[in-house]
């Protein structure tokens, strides 16, 4: 990611769009509308949204401590739960649990989500542990490339 937002700076518009053609070069420039080049390429609120597409900045103070494992995140303005299991793997799953629909009330610990309104109890790939759930977490697909995480709700 990364070396395409250089190579774009380097290539420049003009030699782009001549070459590329004109659908090419609009979509890489919505693209970057989307990032603050004064703050070291990191979008304010350390993430975009595009359509179903959440795209999120692990270098952003609001995300970074997705970065080591065993960080975890309640990432409420996406209504997710992101998840660093390991082995550089973020997992994302719907904040929404199954039992009452409670979204703000979760701690992670022992590799599991606790949702603390009524002590339902899922693992880290969402599944339920104990109830008074009855019914896993919503998985998000959850791809993560360099310092940028692609979550598809
Ligand atoms: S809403 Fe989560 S346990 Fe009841």
């Amino acid at each position: 990611m990364k070396d395409r937002r250089k190579f774009l700076k380097n290539a420049g518009s003009t030699a782009l769009f001549t070459s590329l053609g004109t659908s090419f070069f609009i979509a890489c420039d919505e693209k970057e509308e989307n990032i603050d080049p004064d703050n070291n390429n990191v979008s304010e609120n350390g993430f975009t949204l595009n359509g179903n597409v959440y795209s999120i900045e692990l270098n952003h103070p609001n995300f970074s401590v997705l970065k080591s494992s065993g960080g975890w995140y309640l990432f409420s303005e996406g209504g997710m739960l992101l998840v660093n299991v390991g082995q550089d793997v973020i997992r994302a799953f719907s904040n929404k649990c199954p039992h009452a629909d409670c979204r703000t009330s979760w701690k992670y610990s022992n590799n599991n989500f606790t949702c603390t309104c009524h002590t339902s109890i899922f693992t880290n790939d969402g599944a339920l542990v104990s109830g008074p759930a009855n019914s896993d977490l919503t998985s998000y697909l959850a791809q993560k490339e360099d310092d940028i995480l692609t979550v598809t709700t």
